[in-house]
């Protein structure tokens, strides 16, 4: 009884605690909850369940589900994520130097359908300050750092091949983010004469390290056919271990009218799963069934977790939704995978991976 009465009162906390967030503005709301991280004045997680525990590029993970980039800018944070139930955790986008990004107000939410815009332009402390506070992590945390260019840099390549040589010590894996739509110019990485330079400067400036961290691509969902044949080309040549489906999108289909739908900036959350998770499985069309695959974008559920992982992704991130159900429906999501798991007598959530792949790929997949 009194397990159960502190559970409520914990719940009821959280209920308030939430209200008050969604009414400051965004960003304020933000920090307030990297504060709370910080000081430790947020619940831990439940234990997870042993069916959740799954492998991705070497490493192993307690749950599949990880927090996407962009949270936790700076670092500050990942050991309270990591203790909340989060599988594993993305920290960054870092820039080699601190830069405040565009002025506010710059993210914004849409709240009839949980979706959000934002603007900030890779506002973050630098590679320094995230590095110190990586030095100091305990051990067991799957930490992943996702890596960009200043916006004023003349040598795009030059900041990640810099994020290489800093974060290949530090982190478990290493994110090269060219979809953010908010650093004019970035995307065009992803064009194959431009991608196929990236990708050789960064596996050959991992190939001089003393230890050779998975590399990960991050890309827009905002691609044609043609340009999802050059990635996949591309990124199949050059060595790197895996890839991220998606950033936000510039689209605003699904939002149009919407408050807030027509602020400049990425569009994430619930209103970005198609269109991500069509790219996520056309994606694994072309990359084949092993290729190491995070999908990301509108999972709000147990189910719509599942079904990123039934459209092909190997493990999965979000970050939108926790704007809107707050930060302990990571614990819903880990209990309603652990019992899908189950249900269908699979033995690990691995299991659930691509098994419905051409539908999502031909937009016919739907969440259950
Ligand atoms: C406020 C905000 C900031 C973000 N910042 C970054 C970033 O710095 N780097 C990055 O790769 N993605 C960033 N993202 C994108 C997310 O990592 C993720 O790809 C996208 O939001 C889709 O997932 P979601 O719908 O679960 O939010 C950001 C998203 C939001 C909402």
């Amino acid at each position: 009884m009194m397990v159960f009465d502190s559970l409520m009162r914990n719940a009821a906390m959280q209920k308030l605690a939430q209200g008050a967030l969604m009414r400051m503005d965004a960003e304020t709301a933000h920090r307030a909850t990297i504060n709370a991280l910080r000081f430790g004045l947020v619940p831990g997680g439940e234990q997870l369940p042993s069916n959740l525990a799954t492998t991705f590029c070497g490493l192993d993970l307690p749950s599949p589900i990880g927090m996407a980039a962009g949270f936790d800018k700076n670092g500050e944070a990942f050991s309270a994520l990591a203790r909340m139930g989060f599988g594993f955790v993305e920290v960054g986008t870092v820039t080699p130097r601190p830069q405040s990004g565009n002025p506010t107000p710059r993210v914004f939410r849409i709240p009839e359908v949980m979706g959000v815009v934002n603007r900030l332009g890779f506002n973050n402390e630098g590679h320094q300050a995230a590095a110190e506070r990586l030095k100091r992590r305990a051990p067991g945390q799957v930490v992943g750092v996702n890596i960009g260019a200043n916006k004023d840099s003349d040598d795009f390549v030059a900041d990640y091949v810099a994020g290489v040589v800093t974060f290949s010590p530090l982190a478990d894996y290493l994110t090269a983010n060219i979809s953010s739509p908010n650093t004019p110019g970035l995307r065009n990485l992803q064009a194959e004469d431009a991608l196929k330079r990236l990708l050789g400067a960064l596996v050959e400036t991992r190939s001089a390290q003393p230890r050779q961290t998975p590399i990960l691509l991050k890309i827009a969902p905002d691609l044609d056919e043609g340009e999802m044949d050059s990635i996949a080309r591309t990124v199949l040549d050059s060595g790197i271990d895996g890839l991220i489906v998606s950033n936000t999108t510039i689209s605003r289909d699904a939002v149009a009218g919407l408050t807030n739908s027509e602020q400049a900036g990425g569009l994430s959350g619930k209103p970005l799963f198609a269109l991500s998770t069509r790219r996520l499985a056309q994606m694994r069309q072309r990359l084949g069934p092993d290729f190491p695959l995070v999908g990301v974008g509108g999972i709000h559920s147990a189910q719509s977790a599942i079904a990123k992982l039934e459209a092909g992704a190997n493990i999965v991130q979000l970050y939108s939704a926790l704007v809107y159900g707050g930060m302990e429906m990571i614990n819903t999501i880990n209990a309603g995978l652990s019992q899908a798991v189950s249900q269908r007598g699979l033995t690990s959530v691995a299991g659930l991976t691509g098994s419905a792949v051409a539908d999502w790929a031909e937009g016919r997949g739907e969440i259950a």
